[in-house]
This record gives C-alpha cells, sequence and structure tokens, in this order.
C-alpha cells in the first residue's frame, strides 16, 4: 500500500503545469489498435491508468513505444486474445477495448471492467449500443462475448448521456456498414478529442461536443496523431487548492472554457483569481462566500471535482448545500472531512458544509481517485501531518502530484508500507 504523507498550511507559489486528460487518454489508447498504420499520441499523462492500457495493448501483442509523454501504438501485428479479469479490473476505461476489438475483429471476449466504486456503473448503454449496431452479447459470469457478423449503421438514443457509452459506441460504429447516431451523446471536451483521432484515423464523425453525433461507416482506418487535450479535473483540483492555499500560484496549461462552470462558482464565492489565456493566477482568498453545488452533465459542474470542492466549501462564512447527481457513491471523503475538523452533514447523495471550519491533520484513507483528491487538497490546509492510505487511487489520474504539488512549496511525500 502506498501512503501519503503532508506537513499541512503552507502556502503555495510557483507554478503548476497541467498535464494530458486522463478521460481522454484512456478512450485514445484503446480506439487506436482500430488503425492499420501507427498512431502516435502526445501530451499523454503519466498516470497509472495509462500503464494498466499499456498492459492491455502488450497481452494483445501491439506494439507499443513509450517516450516522455508520447506514445505510438502499432497494432498491425495484433492478436484477439480474451482479456483477463486482472487486467480489464484495473479501471472502467477497459471496457473502450470492447468497441475497438468488436469493430476490428467482430468478436470480443473481455472481463467485466474495474474502477473507482463510486456506484453500481452499469454498462447496459453501451451493450444496447452494441446490440442496435447489430451485435449479440453473451455474459458468462463476469465476463462479456460480443459477436457481429457485421455491423451496421442505426439510429441510438441514449436514455442517459453518459460518457463511455457516447465514446464506446462512437469507436464500435466507425466501421460499420452506413450511418450511425447517436442521440443524447454526451457533449464532454474529451469526446472530441476521441472523435479528433478518429477522424484523423479516417473515420467520419460530425457532431461531437453536442448532443447528436453522426458517424458515417468508412472501411478501414490508417495511422493518425492526436494531442490529448489539457486535463479539466486535474487543472480544476489546483486551481481550488489555489484559491485556499495560493500565494500566486500559477496554473499553465489548461483550456478555461473546459473549467467555466467551477470559474463562475469560484467568482460567486470571491476567490481571488486572475486568468489570462491558458494561464490563471490564484490567491488564498478571505472572506468567501458560501454557494450551492449541484454536479451534472457537461457543461455542467463535473462530478469529478465535486469532492475537491467541498474542500473549498468548508471555508466558506456560513452554509453551502452540495448535491452530487450522477453517482451514488460520492461522499465517501465526508467523513475523513468531518475527522480533520469540517462540519458537513451528508446523506446519501446530499451535503450540508457549513464553515468556515479549522481543519487538522489526522490519519485517513482515500476511497477512491477524486475523494482522494478531496483529502489531498484538506491536507494541504490542514494544521499538523496528514497522513492518507490507499494513496494509489490518486496515482490512477494524477500525474506527479507529488512532484508538482512539492515543487510550489507544499511539504508533501509518499511512501510505500
Ligand atoms: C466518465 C468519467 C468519470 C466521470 C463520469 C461522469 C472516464 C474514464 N470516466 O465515467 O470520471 O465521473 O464520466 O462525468 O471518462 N450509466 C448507466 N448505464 C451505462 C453507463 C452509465 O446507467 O451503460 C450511468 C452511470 O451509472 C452513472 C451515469 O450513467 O450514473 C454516468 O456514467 P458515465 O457518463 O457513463 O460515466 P463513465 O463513462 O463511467
Amino acid at each position: 500500500m502506498k501512503r501519503i504523507i503532508i506537513e499541512g498550511n503552507k502556502p503555495l507559489s510557483g507554478k503548476i503545469k497541467i498535464g494530458g486528460a486522463k478521460n481522454s487518454v484512456v478512450a485514445l489508447i484503446p480506439a487506436a489498435i482500430m488503425a492499420k498504420g501507427t498512431v502516435h499520441i502526445t501530451n499523454v499523462p503519466n498516470i497509472s491508468d495509462k500503464d494498466a492500457l499499456i498492459e492491455i495493448l502488450k497481452l494483445l501483442n501491439v506494439k507499443v513505444e513509450t517516450k516522455k509523454d508520447i506514445i505510438d501504438i502499432d497494432a498491425s501485428c495484433m492478436t484477439n486474445t480474451v482479456i483477463p479479469e486482472t487486467l480489464s479490473n484495473k479501471l472502467r476505461a477497459s471496457y473502450y477495448f470492447m468497441g475497438s476489438l468488436l469493430a476490428r475483429y467482430k468478436h470480443v471476449e473481455m472481463y467485466f471492467p474495474g474502477g473507482c466504486n463510486i456506484g453500481s456503473r452499469p454498462i447496459d448503454l453501451h451493450l444496447k449500443g452494441f446490440e442496435a449496431l447489430g451485435a449479440t452479447i453473451t455474459k458468462e459470469d463476469t465476463k462479456y462475448i460480443i459477436d457481429a457478423k457485421k455491423l451496421t449503421g442505426a439510429n441510438i438514443f441514449l436514455d442517459f448521456a453518459s460518457v463511455g457509452a457516447t465514446i464506446n459506441i462512437m469507436i464500435a460504429a466507425t466501421m460499420a456498414e452506413g450511418t450511425t447516431t447517436i442521440s443524447n451523446a454526451a457533449r464532454e471536451a474529451e469526446i472530441v478529442n476521441i472523435a479528433d483521432l478518429l477522424n484523423n484515423m479516417g473515420a467520419k464523425i460530425s457532431g461531437a461536443g453536442t448532443e447528436e453525433i453522426t458517424i458515417e461507416g468508412v472501411k478501414e482506418l490508417h495511422g493518425a496523431e492526436i494531442k490529448v487535450i489539457p486535463d479539466r479535473i486535474e487543472a480544476g483540483t489546483y486551481i481550488i487548492m489555489g484559491a485556499l492555499l495560493g500565494d500566486n500560484l500559477e496554473i499553465d496549461g489548461m483550456i478555461p472554457e473546459h473549467n467555466i462552470v467551477l470559474l463562475n462558482k469560484l467568482q460567486e464565492m470571491g476567490v481571488n483569481f486572475k486568468l489570462n489565456n491558458h494561464k490563471m493566477i490564484l490567491n488564498k482568498s478571505k472572506n468567501l462566500k458560501p454557494t450551492n453545488v449541484r454536479t451534472v452533465v457537461y457543461p455542467g459542474f463535473p462530478t469529478d471535482l465535486g469532492q475537491p470542492m467541498s474542500v473549498l466549501l468548508t471555508q466558506a462564512n456560513g452554509i453551502s448545500l452540495f448535491e452530487e447527481t450522477i453517482w451514488e457513491n460520492r461522499m465517501g471523503h465526508v467523513k475523513y472531512l468531518n475527522q480533520m475538523g469540517a462540519n458537513i452533514e451528508a446523506e446519501r447523495q446530499h451535503a450540508k458544509i457549513t464553515g468556515p471550519t479549522k481543519l487538522h491533520g489526522e490519519v485517513i484513507t482515500a476511497t477512491d481517485l477524486r475523494a482522494g483528491a478531496a483529502l489531498v487538497t484538506a491536507g494541504l490546509l490542514a494544521e499538523g501531518t496528514t497522513i492518507i492510505n490507499d494513496a494509489e487511487h490518486i496515482l490512477r489520474g494524477y500525474e506527479r502530484i507529488i512532484n508538482k504539488l512539492s515543487h510550489v512549496g507544499a511539504n508533501i511525500k509518499i511512501e510505500e508500507i
């Protein structure tokens, strides 16, 4: 087990450079195996979810070359092997191999994907989409066998604007015969990044980033290049840290439009920040106003920033209400924040946060990736020593977090126990 140790209450100053988006790269890598030729991906974040996907590529006999933040993927000698549970359950996004293997081989065998325990996380919408394209699905315990004689374009309406289902169906439909439309599609910036790669590979996709995506099937895909967009959740997390502890903290390399709702909330709370193109300067803000935060699908307030945001709300003057609408189980961090001195009453997906409260160091546990990010934020703010157990969760989505925070003045280290 890894644990993070923080001596808190130190100002943060200097520059944090934002890396590539986790939620993009975890789909770009599986999508790349559909190309006949090399796919060159740049600005790849150094996170453990990426390493887990590379393990799957190696199992499939795909040639992978990595250098700094670049990955070259060449699937010309690939073999369509069963993806075992030990690999599929390392991360949620392993399910994107369902879409790409189905498109390329019309046959997939893989076990149920893993990922954070933040809710029941069904994949019924992905599977319904594959069925609409002509696939049949057999489930043997936790293994899925997905087969198709051929894939044919279809009109697919998603009951919920699921990120994963939108991307997976878009991937599967790229080489289907005829035209597919996905209605009530998710609109996340990452979806546009994936569609850009697929189009660079020769796919014909339009409307990514809107509620209706159209995919005209093509016969084959070729090698291509793509740059991973900046991680808006990583940026948002460091922005929140800057609002709490910044001393001219600079967040560099973000796309402000991707974080517009967060920035509006910060403005409403009276956070001291300046924005200049892709850079943001933050200073610790006094007299923060309370606010209400409700996580919703993009472009609304992102569920992945709800937990870090709740730490900021503990420092506002008065009562803030926080509601999580996407996942049933995103309050895992609350008991630890209360242990550290916060005043949060949480019930199911609602929390009432009364501030401001002084936080002090405690021994706590990261229950999932974003809960872990919230606890790091709280630990940086708290007086004394905070020890965060199960810190592996955090490394799944925040590249070089110890290094980036140490560089701006945090007293933070990670150790294996
Ligand atoms: C992605 C992100 C995750 C983020 C989430 C919502 C990745 C790798 N992960 O997760 O960080 O928190 O979007 O912004 O991109 N649902 C169904 N059936 C399905 C699929 C989803 O009912 O087949 C439900 C889920 O239970 C959940 C909601 O839809 O309540 C949102 O899920 P979805 O958008 O699919 O999230 P992920 O793609 O898993």
